[in-house]
């Protein structure tokens, strides 16, 4: 019910004129649709960032509350649509201290361990830098292996488990239950607070086994809120006219695999970027995938910030930079890249941002059919622990497009910063994902006022 009146209250707020529409929404029909709170959460650090995403170089993550088994227990996944298995961490000595939340296999009446004769431990996905193998015997199991980038790796079973999201009725679905973790470093001094961190992650690509394909949702959206409160996750049937007036852009799909080429990522096809009213000369040939595949553009949840190949992101930032002489003082160190693909940094005290906010050029990737636009505080990104003159009076700000060459990746990203207060529905069955500005505070109010 208080998830209802998140949604209700999304709904009234923007679009008081769409009378008699909510009626069409069944709320508690099983399957026909359902609300969860989203949060913006400070994440695990690298413990969970296979080597494949970028994620370990964010610590800030979109999450979801589920319950996982019969009885069910209360875990938080990370929503993220760039990945396809949905794993939890299931030993309670796997995790480096300060230990987060664990899934109790063994305490789940509906757990099961997936054996290697299964069909589905051939799989191989992006995901898994090596294919499953089976367990050693007498145990028949099939062992999954994730590999991170700071050359630790995570192992553990496939299994299934039922997954209850909201009120829905609970579903079966496989995933990777991680029971040892391994790494060359010592355990993480940084890792953030326990209760802030997530006990798995919700695999929502196009994948064959992501949560999306298993479950058969042909339909998800979610609005997030600016800053850290809850926004709204509505997971498949027909929203009945709620969302806001959607423009789509259509996923791109292509007939041969190529090598970097993400095939069950939600790729579009970036036509454009704009910085205030200019329109940037960039090549088309830049913003589409060449012949390896590299040069596609995802929508990711799964990432925080938005990524450019190098030919891309050198246009924009000297277009930014040149617009923005007047508001903003360059922070002038040429060394200085923030979380290692963000180098066009500005250095200014809080006060000065915080008016100078109002007066930047939008930056509008132009998509086709839709354009995302980012605009004010959303632009720049106060970087941790930086202070620069007299007094330590001045902060240090990075303009929150990165460079993907720089962070070793091949593909433009539109991370879940530049998706705040924008309603994004991925539309599976027409094969295209839709955008529209929204009031996703309004949902945090809500939450707040039902809790
Ligand atoms: C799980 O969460 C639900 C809803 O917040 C709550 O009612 C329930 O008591 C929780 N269960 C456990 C075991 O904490
Ligand atoms: C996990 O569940 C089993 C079976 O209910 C129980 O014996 C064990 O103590 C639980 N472990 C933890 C860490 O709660
Ligand atoms: C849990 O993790 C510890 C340490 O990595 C390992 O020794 C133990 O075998 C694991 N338990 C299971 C059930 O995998
Ligand atoms: C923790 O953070 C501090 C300051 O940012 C840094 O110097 C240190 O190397 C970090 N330690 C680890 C284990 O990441
Ligand atoms: C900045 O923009 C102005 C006006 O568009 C242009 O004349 C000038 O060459 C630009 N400067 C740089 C360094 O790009
Ligand atoms: C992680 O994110 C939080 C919230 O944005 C921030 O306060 C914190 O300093 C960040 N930590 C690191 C290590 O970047």
């Amino acid at each position: 019910m208080e998830a209802f009146l998140v949604l209700l209250g999304v709904f009234l707020a923007r679009a008081e004129a769409a009378n008699g529409r909510l009626g069409a929404y069944d709320v508690g029909g099983g399957g026909e649709g359902m609300v969860l709170p989203l949060r913006v959460r400070v994440r695990m650090q690298e413990v969970e960032a296979p080597a494949n995403k970028l994620w370990f170089r964010h610590n800030v993550s979109l999450t979801v509350p589920v319950a996982v088994g019969t009885p069910p227990q209360n875990v938080t996944m990370v929503l993220d649509t760039g990945s396809e298995l949905s794993w939890l961490l299931c030993n309670e000595s796997y995790a480096p201290p300060p230990l987060p939340p664990v899934f109790n296999s063994s305490a789940s009446l509906s757990y099961g361990a997936v054996p290697c004769s299964s069909p589905a431990c051939e799989w191989r996905g992006r995901d898994l830098p090596v294919p499953p193998s089976c367990d050693m015997p007498p145990s028949n199991a099939c062992r999954v292996s994730l590999s991170y980038a700071d050359a630790s790796s995570a192992d553990g079973l496939l299994a299934v488990d039922t997954f209850l999201l909201g009120g829905a009725p609970p579903v079966p679905a496989l995933f990777g239950c991680i029971t040892a973790y391994s790494s060359t470093t010592a355990a993480n001094s940084n890792a953030t607070e326990p209760s802030e961190e997530a006990t798995g992650l919700l695999g929502m690509n196009r994948g064959s086994l992501s949560f999306v394909t298993q479950t058969g949702t042909r339909r998800f959206a979610y609005c997030i809120a600016q800053g850290e409160g809850p926004g709204v996750l509505l997971l498949g049937g027909d929203d009945g006219g709620l969302a806001p007036p959607l423009n789509y852009t259509p996923l791109i799909e292509i007939s041969q695999p190529l090598p970097y080429f993400d095939r069950v990522a939600y790729s579009v096809q970036l036509e454009g970027i704009r910085v205030g009213c200019a329109l940037l000369p960039i090549p088309k040939s830049v913003l589409t995938p060449d012949h390896t595949g590299a040069g596609q553009t995802m929508v990711d949840s799964g990432t925080q910030f938005t990524f450019l190949l190098a030919d891309a992101y050198a246009v924009l930032k000297a277009e930014f930079v040149n617009q923005t002489q007047q508001l903003l003082v360059p922070l002038g160190e040429p060394g200085f890249v923030f979380q290692g693909a963000f180098d066009a940094c500005f250095r200014s005290p809080e006060a000065q941002m915080a008016a100078a906010n109002q007066l930047l050029p939008e930056v509008g990737l132009v998509l086709r059919g839709v354009e995302v636009a980012v605009a004010g505080e959303k632009l720049l990104y106060m970087v941790p622990g930086e202070r620069r003159g007299d007094g330590d009076a001045e902060a240090v700000w990075c303009l929150t497009f990165g460079n993907s060459d720089m962070a070793g990746m091949s593909a433009y990203v539109i991370g879940h910063h530049h998706q705040q207060n924008v309603w994004v529905e991925y539309d599976l069955q027409n094969g295209r994902v839709g955008f529209a500005p929204a009031r996703c505070d309004l949902a945090n109010q809500l939450l707040g006022a039902g809790a």
